[in-house]
């Protein structure tokens, strides 16, 4: 599957059409941003290693019933796709306290919750992105009722079996963040899955493995990367895949 025009550059990602309308090529960049793109920086190989672990939590999920755009690896840095109409709500699951949520609450980090906690953002960035409720959502007309609870339960379904799964790892997940999108009509989990967009700590040391080292100049990012990936795959990140879809 060919890709062809560029229809959107992100921070982390480029979407390309392709000759079939309902498919898009997805390219992983090695670009890093944080802080609403503030910080900026490059993580070599990132996005091969991205692109890798995006699919193979994708395939676990699917063989689990929750299904996605993800279609197949296309090579080392890029997947085909469905093309969603993305909802602008930013779905965020936790259950360890950390991050913006330590921040705003005053939990001390690694604090954890007593039930998953479910958040939502708008998806905005001249706005920052900022924590909005499903009044919010339906007020602003980000997504209808229905598609909300729809997007709800699948993250927490998400959310169970990725726990389980990484548990096998040695990896907790501590939370998460998920975005959706309309597939004719039909919600359907999109954009990605990595240490771009979860936090994973060591099960053992409590070690960060995720985007947090780059947020935080902790070193040692790619290595963490890496160190994800060879644990759910048991490889290093391969520059041409072309099979074993
Ligand atoms: P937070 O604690 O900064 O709100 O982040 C919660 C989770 O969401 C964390 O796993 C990182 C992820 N996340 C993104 O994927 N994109 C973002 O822009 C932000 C702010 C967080
Ligand atoms: N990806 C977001 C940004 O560039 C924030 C983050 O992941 O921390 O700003």
């Amino acid at each position: 599957m060919d890709k062809q025009q560029l229809l959107y550059e992100g921070k982390a990602k480029k979407v390309y059409a392709t000759a079939d309308p309902d498919l898009l090529v997805v390219e992983y960049k090695d670009d890093a941003t944080a802080f609403n793109g503030l910080k900026r920086g490059q993580i070599a190989d990132k996005g091969l290693m991205n692109n890798q672990i995006a699919a193979h939590f994708f395939r676990v999920l699917a063989g689990n019933g929750v299904p996605s755009h993800f279609v197949r690896v296309l090579s080392g840095r890029e997947m085909l796709v469905k093309r969603l109409s993305i909802l602008p709500v930013e779905v965020v699951v936790r259950y360890i306290a950390a991050g913006s949520l330590s921040k705003r609450l005053g939990l001390a980090e690694g604090t954890p919750l007593p039930s998953p906690v479910l958040e939502f953002y708008y998806k905005k960035d001249e706005l920052g992105d900022p924590l909005v409720n499903e009044y919010h959502i339906r007020v602003l007309g980000l997504a209808a009722p229905q598609q909300v609870a729809e997007i709800s339960g699948q993250a927490l379904q998400v959310g169970k079996l990725l726990t389980a799964y990484l548990r096998e790892k040695a990896i907790v997940l501590v939370d998460f963040k998920l975005e959706f999108g309309l597939f004719h009509g039909q919600v359907l989990l999109g954009d990605e899955i990595s240490p771009d967009t979860c936090r994973f700590w060591d099960a053992v040391s409590g070690e960060k493995l995720d985007k947090d080292r780059f947020r935080r100049d902790l070193g040692g990012v790619g290595e963490a990367y890496a160190e994800v990936l060879r644990r759910l795959t048991g490889g290093e990140p391969e520059r041409n895949v072309e099979s074993n879809n």
